[in-house]
C-alpha cells in the first residue's frame, strides 16, 4: 500500500489526550460505482456531487493505551449519544485493516461520537459521509501526532484513500463541489485509491445544482451494497457496464464543463436504471425500487415533458428518489414535488439538498452548524 509506514508509532507517555472533529457530507453518483476488485479498488470509474446538508459529524477523543497493545484496536463508538455495538464492531475491523498505515492507532484509546443530520432510518446510506468524517479526523490525528502533510490537497488525498477503505463511495465526499473516483485519462491524476476534485470544472448551473431527496420508503434495504457489488463478479451484463461507466465518466467531465443539463439529465437517468437492471440481472435477482419508486419517477417523466424543465432523477442502492436541477427551475419544482409526489414518500418526507462546499473542521465544543 502506497501509504503504509512502520515508523509511525508514539511513545505513549508523551501523548496528551485530545480530540478532533470533522463534518463531512454524503455525495450522490451521477456515474455509478458497481463492483468492486482486490482491496476496494473500483471495476470502473464513477463521479458524484458532493452534498450540502446530508453530513456525519464525528469526534475523534484519543488517550494513550494503559494495557496491552499487542491485540487489535481499541475503540468505542456512540451514534447520537447511544452505544452502538454493530457500529464499534465494524470500526474496530476498519481501524485494524488501516494499521500497516498508522501503526499508532492500537497504541491509543479511541473513543467516536458520531451524529448524522438526517433523521435516524431516514433511508440514506451513512456510509459515505460517515467513513470520510473518521477518515478526515483520522488525518487530522496523524497531523497532531506527527508532522503535517505538505499542504491542503495531500492531506484531503490521504483522506480520501483511507475512507474508501471503509467505503468505496466515500472516498468521493472529502471534496467539495464534484469528485471522480476511478482513473480517467483525461484526469492525469485520476486513481482507483482514492478519489479527485472536479469542483473547479464545473459550471456555474452545476455548481448551485439541487438534489432533493423523496423519501419513498424509510426501511432497511433487503441486500447491502457490499452484497451487492459481490453479486457483480457473476453478473453476464458486468463486462459492458463498466466500459459503459467508464465512458460515460469521460463524457460527463465535458457535460458538466460546458452546463448541458439536457445531456446530464440522459445520462444521470440511464445510470440510475442501468444500476437497478443490474441488481435485476444478478444471481440471484433482487429489487430495490419499490412501486411508489415508479410513481415518482413516472409523474416526474410526465411533469418534465409538459413544462420542459430539465428535472432528472438518480437512484442510489435504494428505493428513494433524487431529483436533480438547476436553481431556475427551484421555485415550480418545490411546488410540484409538495402537490405531486409527497403522496408517494413515507410520512411525506423529504429532504431538500444541493451541490455542496465539501467537509469542514469543527472544534471540539463547537455546537453544529446548521
Ligand atoms: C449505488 O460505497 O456503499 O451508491 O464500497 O461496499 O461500502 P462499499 O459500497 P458503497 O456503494 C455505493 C454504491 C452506489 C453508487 C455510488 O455511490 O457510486
Amino acid at each position: 500500500m502506497a501509504y503504509d509506514n512502520p515508523s509511525l508509532t508514539v511513545v505513549t507517555e508523551e501523548v496528551p489526550p485530545g480530540a478532533l472533529r470533522w463534518r463531512s457530507p454524503s455525495n450522490i453518483a451521477l456515474v455509478k460505482y458497481w463492483g468492486k476488485h482486490g482491496d476496494q479498488l473500483p471495476r470502473n470509474a464513477s463521479v458524484s456531487f458532493t452534498l450540502q446538508n446530508a453530513a456525519t459529524d464525528t469526534t475523534l477523543h484519543y488517550a494513550p493505551r494503559r494495557e496491552s497493545v499487542t491485540g487489535g484496536v481499541d475503540v468505542q463508538l456512540q451514534l447520537a449519544g447511544t452505544p452502538e455495538p454493530k457500529f464499534t464492531a465494524r470500526t474496530q475491523t476498519y481501524l485494524k485493516r488501516l494499521l500497516p498505515v498508522y501503526p499508532f492507532l492500537r497504541q491509543l484509546e479511541l473513543r467516536i461520537e458520531t451524529q448524522n443530520s438526517f433523521p435516524h432510518s431516514a433511508g440514506i446510506a451513512s456510509s459515505a459521509s460517515g467513513m470520510s468524517a473518521l477518515a478526515l479526523c483520522l488525518v487530522s490525528l496523524e497531523e497532531q501526532l506527527f508532522e503535517p502533510l505538505p499542504d491542503r490537497a495531500a492531506f484531503l488525498r490521504k483522506a480520501s484513500y483511507l475512507a474508501r477503505l471503509g467505503s468505496g463511495s466515500a472516498c468521493r465526499s472529502v471534496y467539495g463541489g464534484a469528485a471522480v473516483w476511478g482513473q480517467v485519462p483525461e484526469l492525469s491524476d485520476s486513481s482507483g485509491a482514492y478519489a479527485v476534485s472536479i469542483a473547479e470544472q464545473l459550471h456555474p448551473t452545476f455548481q448551485s445544482y439541487h438534489d432533493d431527496i423523496l423519501l419513498v420508503s424509510r426501511s432497511e434495504k433487503a441486500v447491502s451494497s457490499r452484497a451487492g457489488h459481490g453479486l457483480m463478479d457473476q453478473n453476464p451484463y458486468a463486462p459492458p457496464r463498466y466500459a459503459q461507466a467508464n465512458a460515460r465518466s469521460r463524457e460527463i467531465l465535458g457535460v458538466l464543463q460546458r452546463g448541458d443539463t439536457e445531456r446530464f439529465g440522459q445520462l444521470l437517468e440511464s445510470e440510475a436504471l442501468t444500476l437497478h437492471a443490474l441488481m435485476m440481472s444478478s444471481q440471484p435477482s433482487y429489487t430495490l425500487i419499490e412501486p411508489n419508486t415508479l410513481h415518482v419517477i413516472n409523474l416526474l417523466r410526465q411533469f418534465r415533458s409538459e413544462t420542459g424543465h430539465p428535472i432528472y432523477f438518480t437512484l442510489d442502492a435504494g428505493p428513494n428518489v433524487h431529483l436533480l436541477y438547476p436553481e431556475a427551475v427551484a421555485e415550480p419544482t418545490r411546488r410540484f414535488i409538495r402537490e405531486h409526489l409527497l403522496p408517494y414518500c413515507e410520512d411525506r418526507m423529504y429532504l431538500a439538498d444541493r451541490v455542496g462546499t465539501g467537509p469542514e473542521q469543527l472544534e471540539v465544543n463547537q455546537t453544529t452548524p446548521a
